[in-house]
């Protein structure tokens, strides 16, 4: 298993590209099981869930290539395989997705449930009741979900629950109702840019749809689906992380490529925090921008929910929360869609954060500075709140568990470190960790025989057993237990 080993105090300056998101092309990936032909997708991320998700659809009869321009070519070549095995899908959620696109093109699929998750509960019962509402006939049976039917046929369906409504549920009954017969009306759909990518993607192979990017969602079942060539939007949750790494280390980055129609909750919080942006057309794709982001000389605190969207992603919120962490004064930040996403606040306490959890919601008394330790990751975007927090540290900090991050982001340290962070991926084990960060060694009394390190690199052996905490303050830096390089020459 990999750490990183992070440096903090250096600025961000440069330009970085943000690349597709992750949330879409997941959904899209699942979707091209339905395609009667080749299908395309552009800009798709290199990450470990996408890799997944290829190894989970080359079991279900599709070929999966990905190209050296980022371009995954699918085809499906068999369409007899139905069941979406266990050990693929529980090591990542969005594998439910071929639920939908597998029942409504092959009349049957065995997928398994997910299992437990590290961000709270996530049920898929909305995903079923709005497949039932379409005619399949579902049972749950050692743990897969059975969903068969001869024929689908339009339905009314509401999919709100508790939490808003379901981004992946929703594309699930969408592709399902794109192939059945008749008319489906979708009440509570959720609105999130990914699910309108994933809208416009099936419209790209022939289907029929109304109201994307709303609750009301009609849709015209079509007998099949043709092959297309489909670009990805980018990714609104990376271009955030990225946002915040400028502001947290001091920097001026101008994070390129984003939809800004995806951001305007995100960027009139940014704004409130008196963070300074400038946005830049020159230089970008047609419906893109480039946005440069400065930090600012005094961050401001705030109050901040997590809720679907047109709101503040909970995507972002261990991110946002990170840099709270830093502002000036007592914010509070709410997580409305997941409200036990919280794994995050333990670790950034190490870190010298001030923040108190009180149900769905987390206090947070900003310091002016975080310290580096060893901390763990829980979930993808905690791990790159605790990244953004450990640029942001004074010394040394290291982060474990980061296979969390690579299910999400593309090479995210490469990308930091070109930007001017310190970012060293190593295999995570007790010699990789840095001396600054062994306390177990510093604090535990000196003993005879051991060598101390002064700051003026004198070393100093030590002939009584002495309180190592006196000896720190006296400007300690390491011990060691061989004898110095002087002595040995002695
Ligand atoms: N929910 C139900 N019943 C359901 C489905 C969801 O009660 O049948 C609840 C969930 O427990 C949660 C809320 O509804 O409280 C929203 O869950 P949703 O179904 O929308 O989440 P998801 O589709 O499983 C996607 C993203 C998540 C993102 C959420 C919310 C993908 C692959 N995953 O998950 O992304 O947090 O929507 O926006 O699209 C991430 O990228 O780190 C990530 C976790």
């Amino acid at each position: 298993m990999d750490m990183f080993v992070v440096r903090g105090g250096r600025p961000l300056r440069g330009r970085v590209k943000v690349g597709g998101a992750k949330n879409a092309a997941l959904p899209i990936m699942a979707g091209a099981l339905m395609a009667n032909g080749p299908v395309v997708l552009r800009d798709v991320p290199n990450l470990v869930d996408v890799s997944t998700l290829a190894s989970l659809l080359t079991t279900l009869g599709m070929s999966v290539q990905r190209h050296a321009d980022g371009s995954l070519h699918m085809h499906v070549t068999d369409e007899e395989p139905i069941v979406a095995d266990y050990e693929l899908v529980r090591k990542m959620r969005a594998s439910i997705c071929v639920l939908g696109p597998l029942l409504a093109k092959r009349g049957r699929a065995c997928v398994s449930l997910p299992g437990g998750c590290n961000i709270g509960d996530r049920p898929i019962d909305l995903h079923l009741k709005g497949l039932q509402a379409l005619g399949a006939n579902i049972f749950v049976d050692r743990g897969y979900v059975i969903a068969e039917a001869r024929k689908l046929r339009g339905a009314r369906i509401f999919l709100g629950g508790s939490f808003g409504s379901t981004v992946t549920g929703t594309c699930n009954v969408l592709a399902a109702a794109t192939l059945a017969q008749g008319t489906t009306r979708i009440e509570s759909a959720a609105c999130e840019p990914e699910v309108v990518d994933f809208g416009n993607f099936l419209i790209s192979m022939g289907a029929q749809i109304e109201g994307l990017g709303t609750p009301f969602l009609r849709i015209e079942g079509v007998e099949q689906l043709r092959g297309v060539d489909y670009q990805i939007i980018p990714d609104r949750i990376e271009a955030v992380t990225l946002m915040i790494a400028s502001v947290m280390t001091g920097g001026d980055v101008t994070v390129e490529n984003l939809d800004l129609s995806h951001l305007t909750a995100i960027l009139e919080k940014m704004q409130d925090l008196g963070i300074p942006m400038e946005t830049i057309t020159e230089g970008a794709q047609p419906g893109r921008c480039h946005v440069r982001v400065q930090s600012p000389t005094s961050l401001k605190s705030a109050e901040l929910s997590a809720l679907p969207y047109p709101g503040i992603p909970t995507d972002v919120q261990a991110q946002f929360m990170s840099m709270l962490a830093v502002a000036d004064g007592i914010s509070v930040v709410t997580d409305k869609v997941f409200p036990d996403r919280f794994m995050h606040v333990p670790e950034l306490v190490r870190l010298g954060a001030k923040i108190h959890r009180e149900g769905q919601s987390a206090i947070i008394n900003g310091v002016s500075t975080l310290r580096g330790a060893c901390v763990m990751a829980s979930d993808l975007r905690a791990s790159a709140a605790l990244v953004l927090a450990a640029m942001a540290a004074d010394g040394e900090t290291v982060v474990r568990r980061i296979y969390h991050l690579d299910r999400g982001y593309d090479h995210l340290e490469a990308r930091l470190n070109s930007l001017g962070a310190s970012i060293q991926r190593v295999e995570d084990t007790p010699a990789n960790v840095p001396e600054s960060l062994r306390l177990c060694d510093i604090f535990s009394p000196v003993r005879t025989g051991q060598t101390l390190v002064l700051p003026s690199g004198k070393q100093v052996r030590i002939d009584a057993p002495q309180p190592t905490e006196a000896l720190i303050e006296a400007g300690l830096t390491s011990v060691s237990n061989t004898p110095s390089q002087t002595e040995a020459a002695n």
